[in-house]
């Protein structure tokens, strides 16, 4: 059984690497929604898919699809299982985040069309252009697309090149018109599972290299403004400056105090991005424009802590003598995992010899997305040091082999009619 794993494992970390040299940028891996290199890295996902022997579309977001057909004589031939992942990066990403779903989806329906030809039901592998958001303030566009609740307010929303989004779609030869049509029929899909890394050190610190997803955290995204008066550096005492970069600091220790306050719902809050003007070292700053992201297991206690931060922010700036403007950009409420898809995974792992760890995820998924649609999945692989979102991502070919080889055992006793049952 090792042997196979190990030859599954190879594959996806060579199909890993072909994928990862498809970047923007010369020495890191960066691959945006809508951009040449997604193009370029969508069709080597598509001719994949073909030469695995799947019916290959793709949607009016860029969603690529592999469509293998039930067996013939099903009775239930409109029920397809989902599975999916994503193929865009962040900023000088990994390269095992999101590709490593896809590839996993890609590797277990061709086990499956080798050794049953096909399933009673349908498999559709899904490949998603827009997890990370980091391109548009907004994220998870396909996936809600797929799932039927994309808000077409977001085709106005500018990317951070400032094209919006209906332009960027367009450039990418897509119609913003035909975006329903990338939606699902209720009904239609039993269920979606996901492959992801863990992104965490959960798993390597329980020396397990699979474990299942208990529910993924909800997130809420803010963008914060906070404007002052620009001023001689040398010049404007201390007691009468109005520096927007020391209130937007005293926002950013606000912010760190209260999620630790919250350790409990494992609640995280990050600014990772943020602009500063007019930039010049003799100058005081006038604005700034900053990223809120906030997330927690609880979606009551994100709520809460979010009204409090909102509260506090807009103290500081009133102390400070700058004016502050918080506009929300992204929220998805917490999403639990189906317990009978938990337990396919659970028992898909143990068919691996090994244990089954349940686990939340703090990440954000496409999965998040299709609970609207259908039951979610997911099954998370333990990655080196539980780094991610980082260069130095990694995880095994071994552990990525047992995950493929899961994948499969649970492709093979899924049951569409028990999913459907509970719908
Ligand atoms: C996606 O990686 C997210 O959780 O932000
Ligand atoms: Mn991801
Ligand atoms: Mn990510």
């Amino acid at each position: 059984m090792i042997e196979r794993a190990m030859a599954l494992g190879r594959e996806a970390e060579g199909m890993i690497r072909t994928l990862a040299m498809i970047s923007a940028e010369d020495g890191r891996l960066t691959r945006l929604y809508l951009t040449p290199e997604h193009r370029q890295a969508a069709d080597l996902v598509a001719r994949w898919m073909t030469e695995t022997g799947l019916e290959v579309s793709e949607d009016a977001l860029g969603t690529v699809r592999g469509r293998l057909a039930p067996s013939s004589g099903t009775r239930n031939a409109v029920q397809r299982l989902l599975i999916g992942s994503h193929i865009d990066t962040v900023i000088d990403a990994g390269a095992y985040d999101g590709t490593f779903g896809v590839i996993a989806g890609i590797l277990a329906t061709r086990e499956i069309i080798r050794k049953h030809g096909a399933m009673p039901f349908g498999i559709d592998v899904l490949a998603f252009g827009d997890e990370e958001g980091s391109r548009f303030v907004t994220t998870l566009l396909g996936s809600e697309a797929v799932a039927g609740h994309f808000d077409p307010a977001a085709l106005q929303i500018e990317s951070s090149d400032g094209i919006k989004l209906a332009d960027a779609l367009r450039l990418y030869c897509k119609d913003p018109d035909a975006i329903p049509s990338a939606a699902y029929e209720p009904g239609e899909a039993a269920a979606y599972v996901e492959v992801h890394i863990e992104q965490g050190p959960v798993l390597e610190e329980a020396g397990e290299g699979l474990g299942v997803v208990t529910a993924i955290a909800s997130q809420i995204r803010y963008s914060v403004t906070v404007v002052g008066e620009a001023g001689h550096a040398g010049t404007v005492p201390m007691a009468l400056r109005q520096d927007a970069f020391s209130a937007c600091a005293e926002m950013a220790l606000a912010l760190e105090r209260l999620a630790r306050s919250h350790a409990d719902d494992f609640m995280v809050g990050t600014i990772g991005k943020l602009s500063l003007s007019p930039g010049a070292s003799n100058v005081i700053p006038s604005r700034i424009v900053f990223t809120v992201d906030l997330r927690s297991q609880s979606d009551a206690r994100r709520m809460e802590a979010m009204s409090a931060l909102r509260a506090e922010f807009l103290a500081i700036a009133e102390r400070r003598g700058v004016s502050t403007w918080i506009e929300q950009t992204y929220e998805a409420k917490a999403e639990p995992c189906d317990p009978a898809l938990q337990a396919g995974f659970a028992a898909a792992i143990a068919a691996q010899g090994g244990k089954a760890i349940h686990l939340p995820s703090g990440a954000g998924h496409d999965a998040q997305s299709l609970a609207a649609l259908c039951p979610i999945g997911m099954l998370f692989v333990r990655c080196r040091g539980g780094i991610s979102h980082n260069p130095a991502e990694f995880t095994s070919i071994r552990d990525m082999g047992l995950a493929v080889m899961a994948l499969i055992d649970f492709i093979e006793k899924f049951d569409p009619l028990q999913e459907a049952a509970k719908n």
